[in-house]
């Protein structure tokens, strides 16, 4: 029977690249689309730029360009990245799009119908220099619980509190510095718990994985809160119909925008929409990360409740990346953005690795890069490919490239090959790409067992017919390996077929065999990884200036996994001292860094800190600052860099260096 799917990866930000937490998901989502495809099902995979919201506009600020100019190049370079990784879209569009807009104006002025939305008074921060309304994350000041400074308008960081930005102390706005203001305003609000039965019973059909229910069901016992969808301007967005100046909340258009994406692509190949999307012939997958989940598993479906629509099928949670058992780190290199890895390395290793370790759950998956290099080294290259190069290019240059037929061990060999399709099918099916893996990996053990007993390279002295048999077999066995690899290595797969004189493979081709027939020329599959090729990924990864890469979506960081614990001790290592800034200059090359010379006291220090678009040197001379006095010196392409200084903030012009009244001593130790 085939199946009809619609499947969609989370629209990623478009106010920063993709790096390789983000390829989780898009490989997670299309080795599973690859994979529905190569079952002969007719599946189409849907994704676009999410481009709304106040980071948006507050970068493109900053770089002195439109939002929709920046929103236009930020699209071009991550369709670039992904198509350089074979994540193969169907359609790749934006939110901010003329579908979108119409598709969001119906779906609120639904749900007003069905008296789903009410206004309410509010008030809330303001940037007066700014004119801008400040969300909590824009919003800095000192922790009203436990005073630690320099904590967000939402949360501190210090005890883990959470409160009001009004209770904050000594608040300052991100944006100017200067305090905000609470200014009263009108907001739109859905009402989210009237959905609260209509929800319980999607879940109840298997909406979402178990472990991911659980979760659902705490957020029902504490209650569903009426949800907050409009922003006052200025604000890149969609205006709400019949207003002048508000605009609905990025997170109302993003999930519309897998709508839009569809609807776009429909137009474009003479589709109709209405009966893909609507009549409930194909099934509805989103796959997402366990931070946007609130969204995706309350407010999306009960948004669509309220527009009378059709609800998803399937909301797949995934885990997030961590490198070496940490969060994703820029200091120690492992923030590594979708471009710098393919400077350095094969896209394929990284496609093999994360589905050597996905395996459906909500799980964080770990990207150790030792293990990353040994396993594609032993098991893709070693075992996989190998099985290939040992008996590919026999054949072509000392058997003419004729397949003879299989003997009886050969049939034993690819039979043993075939009674593993249903297993690999029910794992990939189930997103439990580590146990496919497993599986294909233990095979490729069978048949390069069966190479060592058969020892072709021996016989081919002496008996020609009997080596081309057991070639044959073995030939036979690679393409049923790559057609069980292909949703994960499309490429390899290619190769497979373009030197074993095939057309592209599926599923289905488990079943044929192979005999009298000739092949092609061998092309090599895959080159091993080479350490030093991972090692200067890391190093460039270090040297990366771009701060807003590391800028975490203000308003959505619901479920950030925590760095590794330290002790007081590996804190205590950290000497910091008040440094007095003698000189501060821009740093030809590089548009975010400046070149600090330091004074501590006996001591002086250079360092480059990436605060160039925070600050202009000369508002810096004289300063005092804190600096990381014994931080290992780093080469950086500009020159050594010996020390760092303390600053915080989401990045771009919005960080703010830590500062010390004049009465502190440069040298000082600071505790
Ligand atoms: N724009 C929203 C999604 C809107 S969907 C209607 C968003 N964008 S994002 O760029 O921050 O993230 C896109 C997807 O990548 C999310 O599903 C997120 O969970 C995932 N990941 C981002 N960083 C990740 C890791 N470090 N690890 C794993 N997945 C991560 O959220
Ligand atoms: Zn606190």
């Amino acid at each position: 029977m085939t199946r009809k799917l619609i499947v969609t990866s989370a629209l990623p930000y478009a106010n920063g690249p993709i790096h390789i937490g983000h390829l989780v998901e898009y490989l997670q989502t299309d080795i599973w689309v690859r994979f529905q495809k190569a079952m002969g099902h007719e599946c189409y995979y849907f994704c676009a730029d999410d481009t709304h919201g106040t980071p948006v506009m507050i970068r493109a600020k900053s770089e002195g360009i439109s939002p929709e100019e920046l929103i236009e190049r930020v699209h071009a370079e991550h369709f670039r990245d992904f198509t350089n990784f074979e994540i193969a879209f169907d359609n790749y569009y934006s939110t901010h799009s003329e579908e979108n807009r119409q598709f969001s104006e119906m779906i609120y002025t639904r749900a007003a119908q069905v008296g789903s939305i009410f206004q309410k008074e509010i008030e809330q921060a303001y940037d007066e220099q700014e004119k801008m309304w400040l969300p909590d994350r824009y919003i800095k000041g000192t922790c009203p619980r436990c005073k630690a400074p320099d904590q967000y308008g939402d949360s501190c960081d210090g005890c883990g509190a959470h409160y009001q930005t009004t209770e904050l102390l000594d608040a300052v706005s991100t944006v100017s510095g200067n305090p905000p203001v609470l200014k009263k305003s009108t907001h739109y609000f859905f009402r989210l718990s009237v959905y609260q039965t209509k929800l319980k019973s999607l879940f109840a059909k298997g909406y979402v994985q178990e472990s991911v229910q659980n979760k659902l069901y705490e957020w029902f016992e504490t209650g569903l809160k009426d949800w907050d969808i409009s922003r006052d301007g200025p604000y890149f967005g969609f205006k709400i119909p019949g207003e002048k100046d508000k605009y609905f909340y990025v997170w109302l258009d993003a999930p519309i925008g897998y709508m839009a994406s569809c609807k776009n692509w429909c137009d474009k190949n003479g589709r109709d929409f209405e009966q893909m999307w609507n009549s409930g012939d194909y099934e509805i997958c989103h796959f997402i990360g366990k931070d946007i989940m609130y969204f995706h598993a309350l407010f999306w479906p009960a948004l669509l409740f309220s527009a009378n629509m059709r609800t998803p099928d399937k909301l797949f949670v995934h885990g997030f990346l961590t490198v070496n058992g940490q969060k994703m780190s820029k200091s120690k290199g492992t923030f590594i953005m979708a471009s710098t890895y393919l400077k350095h390395l094969d896209p394929q290793y990284l496609r093999y690795y994360y589905a050597s370790k996905l395996a459906g759950d909500v799980g964080d998956i770990d990207l150790s890069i030792e293990d990353f290099v040994n396993r594609v080294n032993s098991d893709l290259v070693g075992k996989l490919a190998n099985l290939a190069s040992r008996s590919g290019p026999m054949l072509t240059k000392k058997l003419a490239g004729m397949l003879g037929t299989l003997d009886a061990k050969g049939k034993a060999l690819v039979g043993e090959l075939v009674t593993a399709k249903a297993e690999i099918i029910e794992a990939y099916e189930c997103l439990n790409y580590a146990a496919a893996i497993r599986r294909i990996a233990a095979l490729a053990d069978v048949c390069n067992k069966y190479v060592e007993e058969q020892q072709p390279w021996s016989t081919i002295k002496t008996d020609a017919e009997g080596t081309r048999t057991t070639l044959t077999a073995v030939l036979n066995a690679v393409k049923i390996l790559g057609i069980y690899l292909k949703p994960v290595l499309p490429e390899f797969a290619a190769k497979i077929e373009q030197f074993l004189a095939v057309d592209a493979l599926t599923f289905a081709d488990v079943d044929t065999v192979l005999e009298n027939r000739k092949i092609n020329d061998y092309i090599r599959l895959i080159e091993r990884i080479e350490k030093e090729k991972v090692e200067a990924m890391i190093e460039e990864s270090k040297q990366e200036t771009s701060q807003e890469s590391i800028q975490p979506e203000p308003e959505n960081m619901l479920d950030e996994p925590l760095a590794e614990e330290c002790t007081i001790d590996d804190f205590m290592k950290v000497d910091l001292r008040v440094a007095k800034v003698l000189h501060a200059s821009a740093v030809e090359g590089a548009d975010k860094l400046l070149a600090l010379e330091l004074d501590l006291g006996n001591l002086k220090k250079n360092v480059f800190a990436g605060i160039a678009k925070a600050y202009k040197p000369e508002d810096l001379v004289g300063r005092l600052v804190v600096c990381v006095a014994n931080l290992k010196p780093r080469k950086m392409k500009f020159g050594l860099s010996e020390g760092m200084v303390c600053a915080s903030g989401p990045g771009g012009a919005e960080v703010f260096l830590l500062g010390l009244d004049s009465g502190a001593k440069p040298g000082q130790r600071i505790h």
